[in-house]
């Protein structure tokens, strides 16, 4: 069984779609060992919970400084003896120590199809935002490994959604999360815990 642990920070819509995943066996050989937010009132830990998954809060507003905070933060990941990390809207920069140690064994979730709308400062509704002011016909979600580099890591899955003529940012942000995140987040985990991706020359290979 791979031992996943999920990190959030927010609502946690993602994290609920690969507890549903695991529990219809849409996601098999998984077991979702613990969620880890920055955020004490982020309602994914009540989703966690629900689910009685063990959770654990580590805030920077907690630590003088963030080295402190990524060290406890680092100390917290390694007590769920994790063999998968999934970042499922965790809005924190990973500490440098955390992705050396987990190499290959981090994966992001991103709401777009990476490399549009990529890299610093975009996250969140942020991402639908930009898409809709560069007027894009087609958007998406990208699953990818997680390097030290911001969404530049190698690409797993992605998913392409049309934009509508009247969407919002909201609209959309909704249609990419439904059609495309919450369908793509399980099926990678699905795929790396039954030894289907291979990482060669920097980039995946999905065997069958
Ligand atoms: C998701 O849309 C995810 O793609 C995004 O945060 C949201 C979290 O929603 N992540 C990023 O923008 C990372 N750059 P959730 O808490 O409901 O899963």
């Amino acid at each position: 069984m791979l031992r996943v642990l999920v990190m959030v920070s927010g609502g946690g819509t993602n994290l609920q779609a690969i507890l549903d995943a695991v529990s219809t066996q849409k996601i098999t050989n998984t077991e979702i060992v613990g969620v880890i937010s920055n955020n004490k009132n982020a309602y994914a830990l009540e989703r966690a919970k629900a689910f009685k998954i063990p959770t654990s809060c580590i805030s920077p507003k907690d630590f003088d400084s963030r080295e402190a905070f990524y060290e406890n933060l680092l100390e917290a990941v390694d007590t769920y003896n994790p063999d998968l990390i999934v970042l499922a809207g965790f809005l924190v920069v990973i500490p440098k120590a955390m992705i050396q140690k987990y190499r290959n064994c981090i994966i992001n979730i991103h709401p777009s199809l990476i490399p549009a709308f990529s890299g610093k400062g975009f996250y969140g509704l942020k991402v639908h935002e930009e898409a809709l002011n560069r007027g894009v016909k087609v958007v998406g979600a990208t699953v990818h490994f997680v390097d030290e580099g911001t969404d530049t890591g190698s690409i797993l899955l992605q998913k392409a959604v049309e934009v509508h003529p009247n969407d919002t940012p909201e609209t959309l942000q909704k249609r990419v999360m439904k059609n495309a995140e919450w369908e793509i987040l399980p099926e990678a985990i699905d795929l790396i815990a039954n030894g289907k991706v291979k990482i060669e020359k920097g980039h995946t290979i999905i065997t069958e």
